[in-house]
């Protein structure tokens, strides 16, 4: 900290004559620094120069041993050499009242002031010798009061600059000038900051004078408070001169000290390093508040720190036991929700909030506490999953599928053996719903069905066709499909059926799906596909404009039931009755027959799902039905033994018992699932 050096470099400045450069440098001091004291200046074994203590009207000062040569004397007219110093120090003044008086920058022909007068005088001068021309004083003074009455430096907290007496030749308010700007001054108090950096130098050719300041960890201004100010010390300095400084107390008193000090005469005084300074002083405490009131604030904010503790330990614990512990692979998982958030959302998955149950578990509507929107939230109460890291990024890809035509899954949340499925709510209900409640009193007309089997087609296009992966519903069906508030449709649980079979042992792999909708293909080889989608959406679109489920009894097929009538050319026959016979009749033959052709029998003779959807939007026409492999054939014993082997591949499935866990059945709505 103390390290102290001090640099004599003489150097030849022409050829026939020989300058002086001195310098000088102290980061820190101690008891071999080169300074002499007089007063109550101390130098502490913190390395801090103490000039004065808290006594009232006292002087402390430091100068450096060895006097500088500071005049030319070589020219007929002798002039002051240029000179630099950079200081940083501290005043501490009580918490209350300002302080006082102040500390000065001093260059004096001699270390001792005989009757000089502590206060204002700063130790420099006393009233009888106050501004004469034979002291050969020049002094920078920082100043936390107003200096004596009449003085220019009527302010208080204030850098002025003195030659030979106390009244200033000019007077800045103490201040940091802001990096870029030449004019905008931040006040500061020097009696508030921890230390005070100063720089000032002196041109002796230019004669002028530059003084700038800054609280110490900020960086230097490059502009002075005091910037070029026209001084001739010529008829100050004499040849040799002492430097340092001289501080004083009032009535007022404020402790000064300085950290550190460079001096340079004919050139720069080299920087201090903030890092190689002591430590400021502390600020001190108000002595009159000492004892009592000071040691029951302590104790007092003591007993509070530890209540506050206490209570934020309680809520640690509390927040700790209310939420799972999060593996580290968890905490990536953008549409994690939490488990608290959700079961705040569903009133503590109240009976009231429920809107669907199945086999796996139960819907609950609920209201996201932080962001008041509503969703459906899918409990499954024991997760039948083991790889609950893959199934967590399964769900994460599955979170980022967008779609209008899409229930969106906005997240998941895993507590125990709870697994919670967040969803968009949707007010309507399922298709099946709107379709075959009998408590439904509402009648979708062709218009909005139609535009329902646009929304499918246009939901599982963007599965199968226009995501980053392609995505296999595995259970579309009329109650997977809910209709939002404009009659629109929204394709539900959509991928989930894949994620049940994760963690099953591979060799009893299940065959996923709802009966009705299995293409005869996923009987035989458990393989679902994007052909086993549009099987399934070929059911859907008959069931839409029949109004009839796909297997009512053991003797009601509706595939079959369509092709029959399609073949005794009666294939309007089958429309739903409820709809009046108001329908455009085009767009009716149109699904009736798509349906036909996407619930055939062999994969390769189904259409694509692009293919789907322009024909839905007459973009291309229907290929003739003669085209349409095996069905187009108009073997009806081929045909009969294809629907036959269907029917009973139906059968085998429904033995499994497996599926019907899966689709979940509807209790009054069947939002969000
Ligand atoms: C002193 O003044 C003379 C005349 O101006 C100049 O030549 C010389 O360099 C000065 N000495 C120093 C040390 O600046
Ligand atoms: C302050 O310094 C003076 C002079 O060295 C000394 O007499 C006085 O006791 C000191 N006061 C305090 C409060 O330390
Ligand atoms: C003022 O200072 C001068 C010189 O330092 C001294 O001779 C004089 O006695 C002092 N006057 C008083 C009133 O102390
Ligand atoms: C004082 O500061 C100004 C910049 O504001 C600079 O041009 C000038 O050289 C400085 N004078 C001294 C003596 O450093
Ligand atoms: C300041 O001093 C520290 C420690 O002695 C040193 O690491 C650092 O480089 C110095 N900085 C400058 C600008 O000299």
């Amino acid at each position: 900290m103390a390290s102290q050096t001090l640099l004599l470099l003489l150097f030849l400045s022409s050829l026939h004559q020989i300058a002086s450069l001195e310098t000088l440098i102290y980061e820190g001091f101690d008891e071999n620094s080169e300074i002499s004291r007089e007063g109550s200046s101390i130098i502490k074994t913190s390395h801090l120069l103490k000039l004065t203590n808290r006594s009232t009207n006292i002087v402390g000062r430091a100068f450096y041993k060895t006097p500088f040569q500071m005049l030319n004397q070589t020219d007929p007219q002798p002039y002051a050499y240029s000179f630099s110093t950079n200081f940083v120090f501290s005043i501490v003044s009580p918490n209350s009242g300002s302080g006082g008086f102040g500390l000065a920058f001093t260059i004096a022909p001699s270390t001792h002031f005989p009757g000089a007068e502590a206060g204002h005088y700063l130790g420099l001068f006393n009233s009888t010798n106050d501004g004469e021309a034979s002291n050969h004083i020049f002094a920078v003074e920082f100043d936390t009061v107003n200096g004596h009455k009449g003085d220019a430096d009527s302010e208080g907290n204030h850098v002025g600059v003195n030659t030979n007496g106390m009244e200033s030749k000019i007077t800045e308010p103490a201040a940091y000038i802001e990096e870029g700007t030449a004019t905008v001054k931040d006040d500061f108090r020097m009696a508030k900051v921890d230390a005070v950096q100063a720089w000032i130098e002196y041109d002796g050719e230019k004669k002028t004078l530059n003084v700038t300041i800054a609280p110490w960890e900020l960086p230097r201004p490059s502009t002075p408070l005091i910037n070029n100010y026209n001084l001739d010390l010529s008829n100050v300095m004499k040849e040799n001169m002492f430097v340092g400084f001289s501080a004083s107390t009032g009535q007022e008193t404020s402790s000064h000290y300085l950290l550190g000090w460079s001096f340079a005469v004919n050139g720069v005084a080299p920087s201090l390093n903030s890092s190689n300074l002591p430590n400021p002083p502390p600020k001190e405490e108000d002595p009159s508040s000492f004892p009592w009131v000071q040691v029951a604030v302590a104790i007092l904010s003591a007993l509070i720190l530890s209540l506050l503790c206490l209570l934020i330990f309680l809520a640690c614990c509390k927040r700790y036991m209310d939420f799972e512990v999060l593996e580290d692979w968890e905490k990536d998982c953008p549409h994690r929700f939490r488990y608290k958030d959700l079961k705040l959302a569903t009133q503590g998955f109240e009976e009231s909030q429920l809107i669907g149950v199945g086999g796996f578990g139960a819907v609950y509507k609920g209201v996201l506490p932080t962001t008041g929107t509503e969703v459906a939230v899918k409990r499954i109460v024991r997760s039948p999953f083991h790889g609950m890291r893959e199934f967590a990024a399964e769900i994460e890809s599955l979170g980022r599928l967008r779609h209008k035509n899409l229930v969106n899954l906005q997240g998941w949340c895993k507590k125990k053996n709870d697994l919670l499925l967040v969803y968009d709510f949707i007010p309507n209900g399922s298709l099946d719903f709107v379709l075959y409640n009998p408590d439904n009193n509402f009648v979708l007309d062709w218009g909005q069905r139609f535009n329902i089997l646009k929304g499918i087609s246009a939901g599982l296009l963007y599965l199968h066709e226009e995501w980053e992966q392609v995505v296999i519903h595995r259970d579309v069906k009329t109650s997977n499909i809910l209709i939002d508030g404009n009659l629109s449709a929204r394709l539900g649980d959509f991928g989930l059926a894949r994620l049940y079979n994760h963690g099953q042992a591979s060799h009893t792999t299940n065959v996923v799906g709802t009966i009705g909708y299995i293409a005869p293909e996923l009987t035989r080889t458990g393989k679902a596909s994007t052909k086993t989608d549009v099987y399934a959406l070929g059911v859907v679109l008959l069931e839409v404009v029949t109004g009839k489920r796909p297997l009512d009894s053991d003797q009601f097929f509706l595939v079959e039931w369509a092709i029959e009538n399609y073949h005794l050319g009666q294939l309007l026959e089958v429309v739903d009755p409820k709809l009046d016979s108001v329908y455009d009749a085009e767009e009716v033959e149109l699904v009736l027959k798509l349906g036909l052709l996407c619930s055939q029998h062999r994969p390769d003779y189904r259409p694509t799902m692009k293919q789907v959807t322009r024909y839905l939007n007459f973009d291309d026409p229907l290929p003739d039905t003669a085209d349409w492999g095996h069905f187009g054939s108009n073997s009806s014993s081929r045909m009969n033994s294809g629907f036959l082997e269907v029917t009973s591949s139906l059968r085998t499935v429904e033995t499994s018992g497996y599926l019907s866990s899966i689709s979940m059945s509807t209790k009054s709505m069947d939002a969000g699932r």
